[in-house]
């Protein structure tokens, strides 16, 4: 296992389009399992391939309250697909490995089902509300080269960016 770099903003492959992967090979059970452990490392609650400068279409997350004692959760996702929203939205305060120190409100659809492959390449359906409907909306957005401050109004979105780019910059010249 080993902690990856995590990729800031403003690097062009937070807005690629990150490409379907064609065979699960063991390098990539490798990556998925590395991405697990640099989310939690983080820490974080979701973590897609382009965070890690990877383009291929693989997140993992994990949104278990582990504050409310909730056991962890973890879902490692190949090729995730959202095959059906909700007409109904909520509202939640997200932020990204991605965008430091940037929070910001999003509205998106309450529930959500993903089709997605697992390590072993099975196929399987995923329904999903709250925090994790959001956390899968997230991610599979970063695939699509979408940070969730797309989602802001202008002025929220260039705050929180001018932020998150300052503080890149700064860890960038301490490392
Ligand atoms: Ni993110």
């Amino acid at each position: 296992m080993a902690l990856l770099p995590i990729v800031l903003v403003p690097d062009p492959v937070l807005r690629h389009v990150a490409k379907p992967v064609e065979t699960i090979t063991p390098e990539l059970r490798q990556l998925m399992d590395d991405m697990l452990e640099t989310m939690y490392d983080a820490p974080g609650v979701g973590l897609a391939a382009n965070q890690i400068g990877r383009l291929e279409r693989v997140i993992v997350l994990d949104c278990a309250d582990k504050q409310d004692g909730e056991e962890p959760q973890p879902y490692q996702m190949v090729n995730p697909e959202i095959t059906w929203k909700s007409e109904q939205t909520s509202k939640y305060s997200e932020g990204c490995l991605s965008i430091p120190e940037g929070t910001g409100d999003v509205q998106r659809p309450t529930a959500v089902r993903v089709r997605y492959l697992d390590r072993e390449g099975q196929s399987h359906e995923l329904e999903a509300d709250g925090l994790l409907a959001t956390c899968l909306q997230h991610e599979i957005d970063h695939l699509n080269g979408v940070l969730f401050t797309d989602h802001l109004s202008k002025l929220k979105r260039d705050m929180v960016l001018k932020k998150a780019k300052k503080v890149a910059r700064e860890r960038q010249s301490q490392s």
